[in-house]
């Protein structure tokens, strides 16, 4: 939530250095922008409502070697200019990004009101430069003017600060992101510089070499050197330089008109590449999970739905019983972890707020973690004690499609290492895969676009499915929800008769997932019952039924099923989305990486 850039060093035109490359932070938000550069006689700030992505950088020209940027999703205050950040200082020679939350922020303000400080937003953020600036005028030193500040903040936070007297950039982090971009090539000695941003998109076309900041760190530059240093100790830490694996092409949405719909094309092959892990890591994987006294599995949203089909992966396949909770409800099962307890997290960005916290609180009992991501570096993989990654390539579009397909490869592979099959799980992922290339082809697509033509004036849906289908379907209302506003619901087809089956009248379009498998025909007589009360029904599954008014093929792939129903759905999605008028790339209210609580 929220990105962040900051650039200095050697190149004149930091204002579009940042500005440009904050487009590719706004999947984080896209309700305002902003940007301060630094020029000779103080600073250039401008900033306003709308998406970074309709703001010319040819604009911003002014020479400056410094310079830091935000595009914001509103936590407190509304979408205004005036919450747009950068914020500033009383004496407007100090500005500052932020990403995350100051939850003492009201206390500090009321603190600094006394001191004679005016304050113009209702942002949380406004209360960091007013703060760096009183301790600016007791130490006479920035960079530990930004320190005693950050050690009166609570919450979770990553900001970036200026000063007009130097250039220097400060960052400091604790709880969100912030990676550091190396530009120090010793073949261009007079091209050098220090990018830092919430992501790597932000930088990844002057250079592929990063190092981290962990929580707690701050960092201090002039764009020749760098310090990292520990926030609360001043003590200073070493950072080793480490490359990023993908190329700058992989994050383009190329010829789509979208990132959704390039994402949910990237499947022909994402699928294969997650599934093709090495096979020692899995299996020793596999043994923690025998070995464990109670295995978790947690993740939100999408991610969330994949560890609950993991549910069923791990007893269809292993005879092993694992827990499935949301990673914001997993805080209170601390009562009965222990240091023999297993976590298995699963996040497409590695940054979410709430995984976090379900590592941390494992951790705080002694549990190991094992994290499933896709984001090589982010916060989750670097803190937990295995990862292992989706190689899905960088997801952009809010809605997670590559990364979902990714993770049930990877959570059914330990599943099948499990059972002591893994040559089996990999052959079949494999063989998922190449069904999943057969499948999206343009006929395939063209009819999904068609059937969403038909149903697109409906406010309500329905999607039911049993095993692994059951999250699913919930699964595939989160997407039509977040991308086209159509009100979705995902049920247990055998809970309908429970109570929901009360919202169904004639037409009302409902989505039945189905394999072959043990639970088919019980997944035919939810799908009667539904009719019966006139509901338009729309079957996806491997063989036609009458019961279904629309069949959606899918091919047969038995116990990586799942995968494979999900991805028409998500294609509907975006058709809904596109035929309503809506952009599926960025939703309202939402980001793609959502690092708080
Ligand atoms: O980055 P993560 O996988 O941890 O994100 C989790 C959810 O925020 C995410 O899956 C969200 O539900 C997506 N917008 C769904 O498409």
């Amino acid at each position: 939530m929220c990105g962040i850039f900051g650039y200095v060093g050697s190149r004149k035109d930091a204002g579009k250095i940042v500005i440009d490359g904050l487009k590719n932070l706004e999947y984080r938000g896209y309700d305002s922008w902003g940007v301060a550069s630094k020029v000779p006689d103080g600073l250039i700030v401008r900033k306003d409502i709308g998406k970074i992505s309709t703001v010319d950088t040819a604009t911003f020209e002014e020479e400056s070697e410094l310079a830091i940027a935000h595009t914001r999703w509103a936590t407190h205050g509304g979408v205004t200019q005036l919450n747009a950040h950068p914020h500033l200082s009383e004496d407007r020679t100090i500005a500052v990004v932020h990403n995350g939350i100051v939850e003492n922020y009201a206390a500090l303000r009321d603190e600094l009101i006394t001191k004679g400080h005016t304050f113009l937003s209702q942002t949380d953020t406004e209360v960091i430069p007013h703060l760096i600036e009183e301790e600016l005028r007791k130490t006479g030193d920035f960079a530990a003017a930004v320190r005693n500040a950050c050690l009166r903040f609570d919450g979770r936070y990553a900001i970036l600060a200026m000063h007009t007297a130097s250039n220097t950039l400060v960052a400091a982090r604790t709880g969100s992101p912030l990676i550091v971009g190396v530009l120090h090539n010793p073949e261009t000695p007079d091209d050098y510089g220090y990018f830092i941003a919430s992501d790597t998109p932000a930088f990844r076309k002057y250079t592929h070499i990063v190092q981290y900041l962990d929580d707690g760190e701050m960092v201090v530059t002039d764009g020749k050197t760098i310090i990292f240093s520990d926030i609360q100790t001043g003590e200073e830490r070493e950072k080793r330089e480490i490359e990023i694996t993908w190329e700058v092409e992989e994050a383009d949405k190329g010829d789509f008109e979208h990132y959704m719909l390039k994402e949910i094309m990237d499947q022909k092959e994402s699928v294969a590449r997650a599934a093709n892990q090495d096979e020692v890591q899995i299996q020793t994987l596999a043994e923690a999970i025998k070995n464990a006294y109670g295995t978790f599995l947690v993740g939100c949203g999408t991610a969330g739905k994949a560890c609950m089909a993991a549910e069923y992966f791990f007893s269809v396949v292993a005879n092993k019983h694992v827990n499935y909770a949301p990673a914001s409800e997993f805080k209170v099962y601390h009562h009965f972890l222990t240091d023999r307890s297993l976590l298995i997290v699963v996040s497409q960005s590695g940054e979410t707020a709430d995984v976090l916290e379900a590592m941390h609180v494992a951790k705080s009992k002694g549990a190991k973690v094992l994290a499933i991501v896709n984001v090589q570096g982010s916060t989750i993989s670097r803190e937990a004690d295995y990862t292992l990654l989706l190689n899905a390539g960088p997801e952009r579009a809010v809605a997670s499609t590559k990364a979902l397909t990714g993770q049930l490869a990877v959570l059914l592979l330990i599943a099948y290492a499990l059972a002591g099959k893994l040559k089996e799980g990999k052959m079949l992922l494999m063989e998922t895969s190449s069904m999943i290339n057969d499948m999206l082809n343009p006929r395939y697509v063209d009819r999904l676009s068609n059937l969403a033509e038909r149903i697109k004036e409906h406010e309500d849906l329905y999607i039911i499915g049993k095993s692994w289908h059951y999250p699913m379907a919930m699964e595939s209302a989160i997407k039509i929800q977040e991308v086209s506003y159509v009100h979705a619901e995902g049920f247990a087809g055998g809970e309908l008769k429970h109570g929901p089956i009360a919202l169904i009248e004639e037409g009302t379009p409902c989505i039945a997932l189905m394999g072959k498998d043990e639970v088919t025909n019980d997944m035919l007589s939810n799908a009667m019952e539904l009719k019966a009360r006139g509901a338009f029904i729309i079957g996806v599954a491997p063989e036609n039924n009458p019961v279904f008014d629309e069949w959606i093929k899918v091919p047969d792939a038995k116990d990586a099923q799942p995968i494979v129903s999900i991805i028409p759905i998500q294609v509907l999605s975006y058709f809904l989305a596109v035929k309503r008028g809506k952009n599926p790339d960025m939703p309202r209210n939402l980001a793609k990486s959502v690092t708080v609580k």
